[in-house]
């Protein structure tokens, strides 16, 4: 079984995936949060060149995730992601956001099968990397994917990532097991899952379902639980002591980062991590006021000194 890191916007970036692979080890892939492309004939800047920046991700098999509708500038970018040495790139047709929605790309993109058909035949042909797809099924209902699915079927996909849910569920309801299992039976390209597997159960249940599960992509559920990936693989859960180092070694890199910003981004993490306690809402409640780094410091000793850790963390809402 193959585990890779879902791209999550302002958490799963190059520091923590290297925190994370130091503390728990290197999970199969990890895909960067979305990226837009450069105009044509520029390169990536500021921001989005420290997510690919080799440098950044040294030893770990990173795929960078697109988010446009231009096919000129998704095969510009594509060259340039080839010559950092990259050699695969993935489409984001997924993202529910209404800002993203309204311009009609990530899972606005699926609104119009013509255009996406048009876009997606040119970039599978001038792409010098090879062209994966992280995909819903539709934006209001499950019966847009019939025909979606069908035209994936008909383009040499390198992979399909399926997060079975429409636009307008966001990250609400239960995803949708069926139309994953006909994209598995009928692709003609290696398909992966993602949506919540938060637990060891939930991963038994989905093989149960669908035993040619190859590839399972984590998000929330690895947030919550950093030990995830090794526990589907049969280790052992994250202790305190590992779940601490994890938090120091996370927070010092953000510290180097970003400076005092470090204490917003790791309340980002704490809305996942507070799951790893007996009582959440008692750690939310800690770390959430915290502004200043000496305030944030001490509101995370306390965590860590008075909450106890649930026995397996698990991420829920
Ligand atoms: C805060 C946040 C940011 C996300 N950013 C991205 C993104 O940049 N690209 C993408 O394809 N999906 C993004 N997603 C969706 C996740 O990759 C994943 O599909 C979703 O969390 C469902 O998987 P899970 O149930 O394992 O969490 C984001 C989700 C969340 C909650």
């Amino acid at each position: 079984m193959n585990y890779s890191l879902a791209p999550m916007e302002g958490i799963t970036g190059h520091t923590f995936r290297r925190v994370h692979a130091e503390c728990f080890g290197a999970l199969d892939c990890y895909y960067t949060p979305f990226l837009a492309p450069p105009r044509v004939g520029n390169s990536f800047g500021g921001k989005a060149f420290k997510e690919i920046d080799p440098l950044n991700n040294e030893g770990l098999n990173v795929i960078p995730q697109l988010l446009t509708k231009n096919a000129d500038e998704f095969v510009w970018a594509a060259s340039e992601l080839a010559e950092l040495g990259y050699r695969e790139v993935n489409l984001n047709l997924g993202c529910p956001s209404g800002t993203v929605v309204s311009k009609g790309k990530g899972s606005g993109f699926l609104r119009n099968l013509d255009e996406l058909e048009v876009f997606l035949r040119d970039v599978c042909d001038r792409s010098p990397l090879p062209v994966s797809v992280k995909t819903r099924l539709g934006l209001e209902d499950d019966a847009e994917y019939e025909r979606i699915l069908e035209l994936y079927c008909s383009l040499p996909l390198a992979e399909l990532i399926v997060h079975p849910r429409v636009q307008k569920d966001r990250y609400q309801g239960k995803p949708r097991w069926e139309p994953y299992g006909e994209t598995l039976a009928r692709a003609p390209f290696p398909v992966a899952y993602n949506g919540d597997i938060f637990g060891t159960e939930d991963m038994d249940a989905l093989m149960e379902a669908h035993p040619r599960t190859r590839h399972v992509m984590l998000g929330r559920g690895l947030l919550a639980n950093p030990a995830l990936a090794r526990m589907l693989a049969g280790g052992p859960a994250a202790s305190a002591d590992e779940l601490r180092q994890f938090h120091d070694k996370l927070y010092a890199a953000y510290l180097d980062e970003i400076g005092g910003n470090a204490v917003f981004r790791m309340k980002e993490w704490w809305f996942y991590a507070k799951c790893a306690f007996t009582d959440p809402m008692a750690v939310h409640r800690a770390v959430r006021k915290a502004r200043k780094v000496e305030e944030y410091e001490a509101a995370v000793e306390r965590a860590f000194h008075d909450e106890p850790l649930a026995p397996v963390a698990r991420f829920h809402g």
